[in-house]
Formats: C-alpha cells, structure tokens, sequence
C-alpha cells in the first residue's frame, strides 16, 4: 500500500524532471569532451558554474553551422568560433579528440574540418570548457595544458583571458573581426595591445591603425574616456619593458560577465550584465565618432567632433594644401607657419629668439609617444633643449612623454585627456603673449584693488578701535566686501583665456 501512495505524486515530479531535461540539457550537461564522449550536432557541453556552453550554432541569416563557445543565455551570443573559415553546410558535425590527440571537428563524411594542431600532441587527452570561457586541451597523464582557445581568440576579449605580445616567441594575440554579422570568416580588423615606449591598444584595419586607445597610466588608457567612468581598476597590464606586454581584466565583482569585442565594422564594445539578467549593456570604446578614427585630420591637425568643420590645424600651423584642406581631404594635414629657432641655420647677426611651447588642452595625445625620465618640472626644458622634441606632456602615472616628427591623431575631448605642449617659433606665441599681459593687467588691476581695500578696512577698523561697536561684525563685513572685485577679475581672466 505505501508503495502505490507514493506512486501517485511521484509522476508529477517525474514529469517536471522530464521537462527540465528537454527545455535544458541539465540532466547530460557535462563540460569535457574526450575520445569516447564526443558531441554531435546539436548537442553541447556546459562549463560547470553554467556561464559558458560549446556547441554548434547559426548565426543570423545563415544556415551554416558552426561550433563556438557562446554565452549560455537564451539570446546567446558567439565569444569563439572553431571552424570559422570553414562552416559546415549541414548538421552532421561532430566534435571529438582524434586519435592524434588533438580537438577536431568531423563533418558527415567523417572529415576534419577543423583541429585544434598541435604539433606534438599527447595519445591521452581531453578538452574541458571551464567557467572563464577557457576551452582547454589536456594531456590527461599530466594534465598539462597542452592547447586553449584564449591563446586563438575570435572577436571577443574575455574576463581572464591575456591579450599581448610576446617578445621572446615574437607573437601577438590579437581579437579578429568577424567578415559580417552572418559570417565569422576574418575580417579586415584586428585589435590589440601595441608594446611600443608605452603600450597602447590598437584596432588596424588590415595593416592600418584605425583606432588608438592612448597610452597606459597604470589604471586606464588615457584617451578612452568611457574608462575612466567604467572601470577604475578592472584592468592590468603587465609591461616588461622588453616588448613583452600583457592585458587581462577581471570585475572584482563576481556576478558581472563581462567581455571586449571587436565588430565587423571595427568598433570596439564592451558587453556586459548581471549574471541573473540577460539583457546587456553595450558602452563604446571607439572609434565612435569620425574623430576617433586614427590621424583623421593629418599630420599637425586636431580633431573635435562637436565642431564644423571637425578638423582644425593647431595653433602655429596652416594646412599643407590649402585647397584640398577646405574641400575636406584633412589626409595632408598642415605645416608649420613659422620655422623653429633650434632649425633654422642662426649667423650671428641674424639673433632669433628661443622657441617656446603652446598649450593644448584635453587632448587625446598623439601617437608615437616617447618616454623620458623627466620630472614634472624638468619635463619642459628637457624637450626645449632637445631640437628634435617639438611636444611634451606630463601626465600622471605616466610621467614625461615627448614628440619627435609628425604629430598624428589628436582629438580634442570635451572633458579628460591630457595637456598637450607644442613647440613653436618665438613669433608664434604673440596670442599667448597677448593673453599674458592681460593677464597681468588684470593682476595688477585686482592687487591695487585689495590694496586700496585693505587700506580703507584698516582706517575703518582703526576707527571703530575705541568705539563699543561689536567687531566681529565689522570684520565679517570687511572681508565680504574686499572680496568681490578680485574675484569678478579672475572670472574675466578665465573667460579671456577661454578664448
Ligand atoms: C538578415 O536578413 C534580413 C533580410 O534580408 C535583413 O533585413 C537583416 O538586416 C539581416 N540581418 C543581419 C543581422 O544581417
Ligand atoms: C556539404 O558539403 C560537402 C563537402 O563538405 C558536400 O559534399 C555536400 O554536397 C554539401 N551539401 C550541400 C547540401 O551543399
Ligand atoms: C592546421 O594546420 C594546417 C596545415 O599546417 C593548416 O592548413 C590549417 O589551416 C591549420 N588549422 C588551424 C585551425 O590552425
Ligand atoms: C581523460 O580525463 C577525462 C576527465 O578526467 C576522462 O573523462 C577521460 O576518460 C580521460 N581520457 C582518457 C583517454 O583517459
Ligand atoms: C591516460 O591517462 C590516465 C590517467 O588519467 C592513465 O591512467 C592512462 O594509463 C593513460 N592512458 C594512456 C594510453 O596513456
Ligand atoms: C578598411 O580598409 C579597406 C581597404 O583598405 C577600405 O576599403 C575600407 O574602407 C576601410 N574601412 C574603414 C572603415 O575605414
Ligand atoms: C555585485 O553587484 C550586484 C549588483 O549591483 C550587487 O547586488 C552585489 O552586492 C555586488 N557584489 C559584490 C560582492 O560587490
Ligand atoms: C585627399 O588627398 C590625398 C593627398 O593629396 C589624395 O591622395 C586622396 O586621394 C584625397 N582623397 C580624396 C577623397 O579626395
Ligand atoms: C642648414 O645648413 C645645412 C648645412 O649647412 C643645410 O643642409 C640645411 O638645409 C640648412 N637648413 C636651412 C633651414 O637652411
Ligand atoms: C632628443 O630627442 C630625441 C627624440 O625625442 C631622442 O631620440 C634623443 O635621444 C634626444 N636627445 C637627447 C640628447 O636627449
């Protein structure tokens, strides 16, 4: 009797266990595929803490299979593909380990499409997708990694994984662009961490920068603004110095997933959301306005996309081809107006007067950045005494940075970047001349004032000395009144530098 009391609500949880083993694949998930447990189109293994699934997929608009890692949300979303060049036309793939020890995709007629190729690989191996993304080869004696998908990313920069260079294999790992959203063949662009003086992160299209994310300061890359909002110390980067560079970022916060990826348009976006959400949140890391594409306005030109037209030459230059810079081919860029003192071939009679440096404001500093040992304060005249130094910046975390040759790809911020100084010829800094007097007209303006000030509080007060008058009160009154003028003067100030 107490057998068939049970029997009648055992089936109900049957049936939910039934339901929960068609609708997911809970009841067979496992996350390693070896030589005897293959998978085969359409089923998947799942990393253990279920935030990743490997497993064969379409992407839009195509009935191509394919077998990634993907996301494991019902809108999911490829973060690495194996067979990119090379889809399979039906569903009768199979991922296994070959008798060779290596990870290969099999199409119906038991063809390798695709291998993981290692060169040497071990007779006893297993892949295993972990929780990070990670798709890892193991030879199972030693369970030394023998091969992983982070070393051969698709588009996607993942929490954990390193992007960078390795100076001593001469190898650079580097996200490629999908061909389109339908098609994850290679793209034309790529993206990376450049190991140059300090590192930068760079997308190419093909073989040409087509965005620059600015230099390293230890934190950020100072010319992605969005950074400086979204992550103050997610990021870490390690620098040798030797050209060996890494980039890994992880959230401190467990429950975010995270990754960086690289569009088929070259656009660079960082995906991110809740682990209990499944809608994400796309900011942009660039390029997206035309001022973010690489050296936009030329050699010497300056970028700011709230302006019309976007491109201007810094102070102290002019367009190299008048004609073609007003019809809007900024490519030439501009030239100096004025040739440098430290240039010019001075006789003796002929006495010019030293060059001197022009502030640019908020800028994305331009590429090709050099490190120095200078101070905060030895920055300038270090690169004032150097002919080939026509910029520096000093910036924190970063230190001295100087310029030689063209001085390519600044972008005007509307808030953030750096300050920028500008070699120019004596004559050049007129404006900046200008602006000094005014400046100290005005300060001398405000000194006589507070003197005239101070002069009359001093009589006033001295008055009241003997009378019975509560002083605080009159002191409270002196100063407000002084104040005023000098500040209305410095607002002025402010107002005429702005210009
Ligand atoms: C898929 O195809 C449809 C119809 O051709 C098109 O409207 C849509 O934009 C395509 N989607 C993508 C992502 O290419
Ligand atoms: C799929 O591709 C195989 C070769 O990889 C080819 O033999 C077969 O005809 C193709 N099938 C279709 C339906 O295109
Ligand atoms: C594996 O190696 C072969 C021959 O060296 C090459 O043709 C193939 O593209 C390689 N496959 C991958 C996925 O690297
Ligand atoms: C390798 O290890 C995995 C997981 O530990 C195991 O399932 C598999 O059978 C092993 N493969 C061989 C060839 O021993
Ligand atoms: C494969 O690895 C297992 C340990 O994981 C070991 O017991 C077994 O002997 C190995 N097989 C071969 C063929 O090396
Ligand atoms: C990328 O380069 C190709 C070939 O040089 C060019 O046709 C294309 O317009 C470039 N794309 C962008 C977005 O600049
Ligand atoms: C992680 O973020 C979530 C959502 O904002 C928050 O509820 C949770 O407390 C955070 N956890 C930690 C350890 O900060
Ligand atoms: C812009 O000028 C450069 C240099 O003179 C020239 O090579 C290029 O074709 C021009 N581009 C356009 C769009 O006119
Ligand atoms: C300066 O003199 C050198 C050699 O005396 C010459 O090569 C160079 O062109 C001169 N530069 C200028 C700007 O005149
Ligand atoms: C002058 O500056 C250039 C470029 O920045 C640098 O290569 C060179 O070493 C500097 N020379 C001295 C004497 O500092």
């Amino acid at each position: 009797m107490a057998h068939s009391n049970n029997l009648k609500f055992i089936p109900f949880q049957a049936l939910v266990l039934i339901l929960i083993c068609f609708w997911s694949e809970f009841c067979t998930s496992r996350d390693t595929i070896t030589s005897t447990q293959s998978i085969k189109d359409p089923e998947i293994i799942v990393s253990v803490g279920k935030t990743f699934k490997l497993g064969f997929f379409s992407p839009v608009n195509t009935t191509n299979r394919y077998v990634g890692i993907l996301d494991n949300i019902p809108v999911t979303t490829a973060v690495w593909v194996a067979n990119r060049d090379k889809p399979l036309n039906d569903s009768s793939g199979i991922v296994t380990i070959s008798e060779g020890g290596n990870l290969v995709i099999l199409n119906g007629q038991k063809e390798v499409i695709w291998s993981s190729n290692v060169s040497n690989p071990v007779a006893n191996s297993s892949a295993q997708l972990l929780d990070t993304g990670n798709l890892v080869l193991r030879d199972n004696s030693s369970g030394r990694i023998i091969w992983e998908s982070f070393q051969h990313p698709s588009n996607s920069f993942l929490q954990m994984m390193r992007l960078g260079t390795d100076a001593k294999k001469g190898e650079m790992t580097l996200l490629t662009s999908w061909k389109s959203p339908s098609d994850p063949s290679i793209g034309s662009f790529s993206a990376g961490v450049d190991p140059l003086s300090i590192p930068q992160f760079f997308v190419w299209n093909g073989s040409h920068p087509y965005w620059r994310s600015g230099p390293w300061n230890g934190q950020v890359f100072i010319g992605v603004p969005v950074m400086y909002k979204l992550y103050s110390n997610g990021f870490n980067l390690v620098d040798d110095k030797k050209g060996t560079v890494d980039l890994t970022f992880s959230y401190a916060n467990e429950s975010i997933v995270s990754y960086i990826f690289l569009n088929n348009e070259g656009t660079l976006q960082e995906k991110y959301r809740f682990v209990a959400k499944e809608d994400w949140t796309v900011p942009w890391w660039g390029p997206e306005n035309e001022c973010d594409v690489y050296g936009k306005c030329g050699p010497f030109g300056s970028c700011n996309s709230l302006d019309s037209p976007i491109c201007t030459c810094l102070n102290g230059f002019e367009p190299k081809h008048m004609e073609e810079w007003s019809r809007g081919n900024w490519s030439s860029g501009c030239i100096r107006k004025t040739p440098l003192q430290c240039e010019r071939n001075n006789t003796i009679n002929e006495k010019v007067k030293e060059d001197g440096f022009l502030k640019l404001e908020r800028v994305k500093v331009p590429d090709f950045e050099v490190w120095s040992p200078g101070l905060h304060d030895s920055c300038g005249s270090l690169c004032l005494n150097n002919c080939s130094c026509i910029a520096y910046s000093f910036y924190i975390g970063i230190g001295c940075m100087q310029w030689s040759g063209n001085l390519i790809d600044i972008q005007k911020f509307p808030d953030g970047g750096a300050d920028v100084y500008i070699r120019v010829a004596y004559s050049e800094l007129d404006e900046e001349k200008n602006m000094k007097t005014v400046l100290a007209i005005a300060i001398s303006i405000g000194s006589i004032t507070i003197a005239i000030c101070a002069y009359y509080s001093w009589r006033w007060m001295a008055k009241q000395r003997g009378s019975m008058f509560k002083r605080v009160s009159s002191e409270v009154h002196t100063k407000v009144h002084c104040r005023q003028k000098p500040l209305l003067i410095s607002f002025n100030i402010r107002k005429e530098a702005e210009k």
